[in-house]
């Protein structure tokens, strides 16, 4: 599909950010948009790249209302000539789908979402942060759009891909994170929509992270619905547990969301011929581990986050200190594999980074 661009002029584009330091997460965004829109009896219609600007949505958009909306989140890594790397978008793409079907949402090309993804950051390129750390986060997203206050599935939607200059999702950035296991709140429970990427799973989050940072935590570590013991997520990314020689991690019970940087992890830890257990973990189990001094490492992973290591879990008001509270060396070495290949500084023997600039 022939992408239409109506560009900002050169004299009214915005002023960039001065220091690559100073970035943060996702408050910085760049000069365009894509936007597509879809209606029922015309399938997806006017793909777009125009100026980045707020929206006009009808009040009554069912969005706004029930929550039928959908997004995904992937990185723009800038190497040290300025080329541009994406990191496994395909994936992305494809969880973007799974999302839809779930959301009685309709299906976006795959192709389609790829190249508009590529050509927004080519005509964006300017804004690229450089440094080590730094990227573009691009947040492709679908809402619901007819005007409708009955409970059903819209008949219209509007699919959009924004850019933003980020540095570090925690203020910690790569240092070990403070973690509290929550055990009143569920992020999501079986047979619902935590394992796809919906709005609603990140707002039914906020209570008990707040509660978390009240208590001096980053964020929260998920534990399973049902028995409220089996380790899920953390805040927003996936969680492995260095227990011995072992390598372990929730297995994706349908409950939990297929990370991509999860996925990537166990396949360096394969490679790297580790023990890889995807099984469910219970937090008794982790507490037994940390007391007899098998649990080594802790670290969540995620695109946002890439790989953060865990200093502190806190469970039942006992804090177990991990690694000494201190980034531990197989933490460090994937984080440092895993930006080695998607900033294009080091080989990629699985064929996850694409060149977008040349
Ligand atoms: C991501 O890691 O991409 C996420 O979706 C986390 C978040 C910023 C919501």
């Amino acid at each position: 599909m022939k992408i239409e661009y109506h560009l900002v002029p050169e004299e009214k584009r915005k002023p960039r950010y001065t220091d690559e330091s100073e970035l943060g997460f996702g408050k910085i965004f760049t000069d365009h948009m894509f936007t597509m829109k879809f209606h029922r009896d015309r399938g997806w219609y006017e793909p777009k790249i125009g100026p980045y600007q707020s929206f006009e949505l009808d009040p009554a958009c069912i969005c706004l209302h029930y929550a039928q909306m959908i997004f995904e989140g992937l990185k723009a890594y800038c190497g040290r000539n300025g080329e541009i790397y994406l990191f496994r978008p395909w994936d992305n793409a494809k969880r973007m789908n799974k999302s839809a079907e779930r959301m009685c949402m309709p299906r976006l090309d795959e192709e389609l979402f790829l190249q508009a993804v590529k050509e927004l950051i080519l005509v964006d390129r300017e804004w690229i942060p450089k440094g080590r750390g730094t990227s573009f986060y691009i947040r492709p997203t679908m809402i619901a759009t007819e005007k409708a206050l009955g409970v059903h599935v819209s008949t219209e939607y509007l699919f959009f891909i924004i850019l933003s200059a980020v540095g570090a999702y925690y203020a910690e950035g790569f240092n070990p994170t403070k973690i509290y296991v929550i055990e009143e709140y569920t992020r999501t429970a079986p047979g619902g929509i935590g394992d796809i990427k919906a709005a609603g799973n990140y707002a039914a989050s906020l209570y008990a992270s707040s509660l978390a940072a009240k208590k001096g935590y980053t964020q929260v570590l998920w534990l399973d619905a049902v028995h409220r013991r089996f380790v899920e997520e953390v805040g927003t990314s996936n969680i492995f547990f260095i227990v011995g020689d072992e390598l372990i991690t929730p297995s994706l019970s349908g409950t939990i969301l297929p990370g991509i940087t999860r996925d990537s992890v166990i396949t360096l830890a394969k490679y790297w011929n580790m023990k890889v257990v995807e099984r469910p973990i219970a937090i008794d189990e982790v507490v037994a581990y940390y007391k007899n001094g098998s649990l080594k490492e802790v670290f969540a992973s995620g695109t946002a986050a890439v790989i953060s290591p865990v200093g502190v879990l806190c469970y039942k008001n006992e804090e177990m200190i991990i690694n000494g509270g201190k980034t531990g060396a197989l933490t460090q070495k994937f984080y440092d594999e895993l930006v080695g290949i998607q900033y294009g500084e080091t080989p990629d023997p699985f064929g996850w980074r694409v060149r977008i600039d040349n």
